[in-house]
């Protein structure tokens, strides 16, 4: 089932009002469209051990694998207007795992979606083929 990235990327703006970022007061959302058509959100969630904290896209992702959730064409992630929010490397190497071929959307400074595969931005990715190799 297919979304527009405009579309995903409001309900990530939605996800992001759930951020608790008291210590970088950096709030972002995470949109992640499953191929069901389903739709699972995620926000940063920071802890006074500021190492516990994780990542909006990688809460989205435990939200949606915890319900039986694991095939998904794409994510959208967002902080706040002028802050550009291009996922993090663990959160690359996260999603790499359930689908490589999944599209990435973000948002730059000036409020433009920006589009890539996830390969583009995790070329050469570590993967379960290696281990069995
Ligand atoms: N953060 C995310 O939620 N996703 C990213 O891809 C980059 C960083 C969060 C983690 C932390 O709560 C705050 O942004 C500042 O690093």
């Amino acid at each position: 089932m297919s979304m527009t990235p405009k579309a995903l990327m409001a309900e990530a703006v939605k996800a992001r009002k759930r951020a608790y970022a008291p210590y970088s007061r950096f709030a972002v959302g995470a949109a992640l469209l499953a191929k069901d058509g389903s739709v699972h959100l995620g926000c940063n969630v920071e802890n006074a051990s500021y190492g516990l904290t994780i990542c909006a896209e990688r809460n989205a992702v435990w939200k949606a694998v915890s319900e039986g959730v694991t095939e998904f064409t794409a994510i959208a992630v967002t902080a706040r207007d002028g802050r550009g929010a291009p996922p993090c490397g663990s959160c690359r190497q996260v999603l790499h795992e359930f689908a490589p071929n999944m599209s990435v959307y973000w948002r730059d400074a000036r409020g433009r979606i920006l589009k890539r595969k996830l390969t583009e931005l995790l070329p050469n990715a570590f993967n379960l083929a290696d281990l069995r190799k």
